[in-house]
């Protein structure tokens, strides 16, 4: 079942890294795509003398590619800066995860762009200040 996923893939999704929901987190995002259907949503805690992320939780309701791309970038992202975290692009979570089905590449630009969401939102408060 499911051939076309690389064993990477299939383990995140059995076992997610960072699933989960954040209490009070620092900033928090959501993206969705409106053709699937699919929802991604991040939370960070950010550490506020160095902006490293702390910690990442996400929640996703979506395919296989789509947990197992939002469970990856929160890998990447964990213990980064913001300026880093910000630089993970899809291709780095495809990659991360030995590829992924042509038809599934959109699932991971979500996952990019779920990551940047709540980077921004953060920055954008702190501007505010
Ligand atoms: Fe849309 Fe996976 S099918 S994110």
């Amino acid at each position: 079942m499911n051939s076309m996923y690389s064993k990477e893939v299939m383990d995140l999704f059995k076992c997610p890294k960072n699933l989960g929901e954040m209490k009070n987190p620092d900033a928090v995002g959501e993206v969705g795509n409106p053709q699937c259907g699919d929802i991604m949503r991040i939370y960070l805690r950010i550490n506020k003398d160095n902006n490293k992320i702390e910690d990442i939780k996400f929640q996703t309701m979506g395919c296989i590619a789509a947990i197992s791309t939002s469970s990856m970038v929160t890998e990447l992202a964990k213990g980064k800066t913001l300026e880093q975290a910000k630089k993970i692009t899809n291709k780095d979570v495809a990659e991360s995860l030995k590829g992924l089905p042509p038809i599934k590449m959109h699932c991971s630009n979500l996952a990019a762009d779920a990551l940047k969401k709540p980077i921004e939102s953060y920055e954008n408060k702190k501007e505010v200040k």
